[in-house]
């Protein structure tokens, strides 16, 4: 066993089952590049302050350069009896370089340590969640141009309502992922402080310079309260709850996409690439991959809640506690950004069936706004002619007629103001590009939107 490197003040060495149950280096491993890059500036500064020598930083940053080659290299094995990653990079650097390794840990602690490393790590984690969000939306986009005049009948409470172009309620999702996208933007912008010199939790009697550890580091501030700094996981939280909603938007598609593959729907077919089969019915392709993202919806919300259950109720400053956040947050990133990959790939393997969709767009009754709309034009205020249609839609399913096979003579007798030219207006795509109000479904709205949507992706 490993002697410990806060071993001085204990008698005893520490129980076996204390060891595995304190150690974290079997998830935070992963954060070992940051904490040598964390280390390198740190040590840096202490020389430039000249805290220690610039030969010591020189054999230090060295060594901690050929401790990164070594875990690169799967060279060097890391155990639990060194707690965590900061620890066994530490007892590495002076089984290296001797004693002189000691110095690396000179006005610092893990404590603000860990939340450097946090940073450091969620800083390139956002970055990438944000193109994997681009790439779902650049997805999404081809979707859209693809299909551009496909009718779909829009759906409120599941029921048939108005026709609406796919390509419609596709962009619907574009925005969503456009949002999540300025939610880790913001998210960023918070993350991105330097926490590093705020030692333990009250800063520390030696002359460093935070400023200077941020500049090496590409920091654009330093954290203002050192207190704050070592407890402080509000950064993780942020981004746990950007991502939950990333995966709600991301469970509604799924949710759309398995429905619509069912039988009943018949509205697309996934490729066989990303779908299933039964071990036991030989017919059967499964929409597992999109079943799966809504049920992964679920660890993620559920990441979100432990770590806001973890610091609820925390006195500051630091707290051994807050080495629980990890796995929440490790566990979010993987999932999302699994997600988003798979996601972006899946899309645009879509095959929408076109003639179906618009058959069905015409279904339920869907232009029946669109008559209403039509007695309003000829000077019927709106809830009277929502009444009409209202009556009409009955007459209709007392018939069993649609709309359309009514007589001009029919529609007189619930409305003296109908004419011949309504029936101009009993057509799905019609009532579909009639609707141009700013953000509606019309072609020309949508052409603009995915106009806009391109300018906006070349411009990120
Ligand atoms: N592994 C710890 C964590 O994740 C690092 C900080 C430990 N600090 C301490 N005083 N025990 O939070």
């Amino acid at each position: 066993m490993a002697e410990k490197l806060w071993q001085g003040r204990f008698e005893q060495p520490t129980n076996r089952m204390v060891e595995e149950y304190t150690a974290s280096i079997h998830f935070d491993s992963r954060l070992y590049r940051y904490d040598i890059q964390g280390s390198i500036a740190h040590c840096r500064m202490l020389a430039d302050c000249g805290i220690i020598s610039h030969d010591e930083a020189s054999l230090i940053v060295q060594g901690l350069g050929e401790i990164l080659r070594e875990i690169e290299r799967g060279e060097l094995k890391l155990e639990a009896s060194q707690e965590d990653i900061h620890m066994a990079v530490e007892h590495r650097l002076m089984q290296k370089i001797g004693e002189v390794g000691g110095k690396l840990h000179t006005a610092r602690s893990r404590n603000d340590q860990i939340a450097l490393d946090m940073r450091l790590y969620m800083r390139d984690v956002i970055q990438h969640c944000r193109k994997l969000l681009v790439d779902v939306q650049e997805s999404i986009l081809v979707l859209v141009k693809q299909h551009l005049g496909v009718v779909m009948p829009g759906f409120t409470h599941l029921q048939h309502a108005q026709p609406v172009l796919l390509s419609h309620h596709l962009m619907a999702y574009y925005e969503m992922f456009g949002r999540d996208d300025e939610r880790l933007a913001e998210c960023h912008r918070r993350t991105n402080v330097m926490p590093l010199g705020s030692a333990a939790l009250a800063g520390t009697t030696f002359p460093i310079d935070m400023e200077r550890t941020a500049r090496y580091l590409n920091f654009p501030k330093v954290i203002r309260n050192s207190i704050d700094a070592v407890s402080d996981r509000d950064f993780l939280i942020e981004f746990c709850a950007a991502a939950a909603l990333v995966m709600a938007h991301v469970s509604r598609l799924a949710e759309e996409l398995i429905l619509w593959s069912s039988t009943e729907f018949g509205y697309v077919t996934m490729s066989d690439a990303f779908c299933t089969g039964s071990s036991i019915m030989p017919q059967k392709k499964n929409p597992d991959i999109p079943e799966l993202m809504r049920g992964k919806t679920g660890r993620v919300y559920g990441n979100l809640m432990a770590l806001l259950t973890l610091v609820k109720g925390l006195p500051l400053a630091y707290n051994r506690d807050l080495q629980e956040d990890k796995e929440a947050v490790f566990d979010t990133v993987d999932t999302v950004v699994q997600t988003l990959s798979v996601l972006s790939k899946l899309l645009p393997e879509l095959r929408f069936d076109r003639e179906r969709m618009k058959e069905m767009a015409a279904q339920g009754f869907t232009l029946a706004t669109d008559l209403a709309d039509y007695l309003v034009s000829r000077g019927v205020p709106f809830r009277k002619a929502h009444h009409v249609i209202g009556q009409l839609v009955q007459y209709c399913l007392q018939k069993d007629k649609d709309l359309r096979d009514c007589t001009v003579e029919e529609l007189k007798q619930f409305h003296k103001a109908f004419d011949v030219d309504v029936f101009l207006l009993l057509d799905v795509a019609t009532a579909v590009d009639q609707r141009l109000s700013q953000g509606g479904t019309a072609t020309s709205r949508v052409e603009e939107a995915v106009q806009r949507a391109e300018a906006e992706l070349a411009a990120r």
